[in-house]
């Protein structure tokens, strides 16, 4: 198995099996939702295909940000936080500032996508070698175009625990990840952290460190008009 690890959006990593990161915080979000009973994740780059979405695929709930603040009219922000618990609908739309964006571009590239957080961190690492891939490309959503330290660390935890030939970018992304003396710090030192503290949301810090509480999986399950549709197997 090649295991390589895109730390931007701009390299093309075209691979039979994408993994898609974006720890902090589109990733977790998606996983904690889907965890919590949310059938299915419409993840779309903008906010009006959004909403459109959400109108014609009701009953559904709008979720996601800009810059990490809610957006208005929306039901949800992009707090993992916010999806524990009852789902409010079926049907969760999600538009956020990278991740999503990602997850769509994934989706025209690569035969199958899986969603990578530090909660599902061992479910995940199965569901790679169950799939059985030669090539793995491991994709981080970074910060607008550049890397961030929080995606390459998960990417870092992620290509160790896979036996497989590494690229120079994935043995990179392993010393990184060995160089933390823990998740929380992996996370912490990131501008994405910085960005999360700034709008009063370090408790999603914390959360999103947690490491393999949920034995969820979302894979990319086709599209739905311009959004990835994501769900569980
Ligand atoms: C993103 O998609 O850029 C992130 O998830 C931003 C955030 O933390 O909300």
């Amino acid at each position: 198995m090649r295991i390589h690890v895109a730390f931007t959006p701009a390299e093309t990593a075209d691979a039979p099996l994408a993994i898609v990161i974006d720890v902090l915080r589109a990733t977790s979000t998606i996983t904690q939702a889907l965890a919590s009973g949310y059938e299915r994740v419409l993840c779309c780059t903008e906010i009006e295909e959004a909403r459109e979405l959400a109108a014609r695929e009701s009953p559904a709930v709008l979720g996601g940000e800009r810059r990490c603040v809610h957006i208005p009219g929306f039901d949800f922000g992009n707090s993992p936080l916010e999806y524990i618990g009852e789902p409010a609908a079926p049907t969760l739309v999600l538009s956020t500032t990278n991740g999503t964006r990602l997850l769509v571009t994934a989706a025209e590239h690569s035969e199958r996508v899986l969603v990578a957080s530090l909660l599902n961190l061992s479910a995940l690492v199965e569901a790679v070698r169950a799939d059985g891939s030669e090539e793995i490309a491991i994709l981080c959503a970074g910060v607008r175009g550049e890397l961030c330290l929080d995606d390459a660390y998960l990417a870092g935890r992620i290509a160790e625990q896979l036996d497989g030939d590494l690229t120079d970018s994935a043995a990179a992304a392993i010393r990184l990840a060995n160089s933390f003396a823990s998740a929380e710090d992996g996370l912490g030192v990131s501008q994405s952290a910085r960005n999360l503290v700034g709008a009063g949301l370090a408790d999603d810090i914390t959360y999103c460190a947690r490491e393999s509480i949920l034995t969820a999986v979302p894979r990319l399950s086709g599209t739905v008009g311009p959004a990835a549709e994501v769900r569980l197997a």
